[in-house]
């Protein structure tokens, strides 16, 4: 069996690789822009990797936006690693940590289709549809 093993970035190089998560799925296949994909706030973030196999395959970070607000933010799996469950167990784990930071909201700015994902595990829609990298988003917070 294949276990997806979800840790919290320690070192540069593990960075490297959730970065290099973040060119591949953000910037190659959503073609977000790397200026604002790299948005000069990942040193003020949690950052994390999914391992599945040996292989790092997902990356997502926690930022404490201020106001009482964490968010979670760049969730991405690897194409060829989807539907394994690997996004959720991001999520789950990240969640925890957030929690854990004791803010009064949680809060993620959802792909639209992603809006299901999300609401699967507990987060709700607020307000309507906004543009970020030119891309339809939500705002969903955590209940
Ligand atoms: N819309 C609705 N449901 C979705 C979904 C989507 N886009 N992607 C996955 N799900 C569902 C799965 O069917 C699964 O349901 P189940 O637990 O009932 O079987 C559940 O959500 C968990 O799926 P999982 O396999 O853990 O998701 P994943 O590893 O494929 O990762 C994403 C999901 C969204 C992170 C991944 O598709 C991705 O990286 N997409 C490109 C980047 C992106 O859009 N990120 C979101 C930025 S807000």
């Amino acid at each position: 069996m294949t276990i997806t093993e979800i840790a919290e970035i320690t070192n540069p190089a593990d960075l490297e690789a959730a970065f290099a998560i973040r060119r591949d799925v953000f910037c190659a296949e959503q073609r977000v822009d790397p200026e604002e994909e790299f948005d000069g706030l990942d040193n003020d973030c949690r950052q994390y990797l999914a391992f599945y196999g040996r292989g790092a395959v997902g990356t997502a970070r926690i930022r404490d936006a201020g106001d009482g607000t964490v968010k979670i933010e760049r969730v991405a799996v690897l194409a060829s690693a989807r539907g394994k469950g690997i996004g959720r167990a991001l999520m789950e784990r990240t969640i925890v940590d957030a929690r854990a930071m004791a803010p009064a909201t949680i809060a993620i700015h959802a792909q639209c289709h992603a809006e299901g994902f999300y609401r699967s595990l507990g987060f709700r829609t607020i307000g309507g549809v906004f543009d970020e990298a030119d891309i339809p988003h939500v705002r969903m917070v955590l209940d």
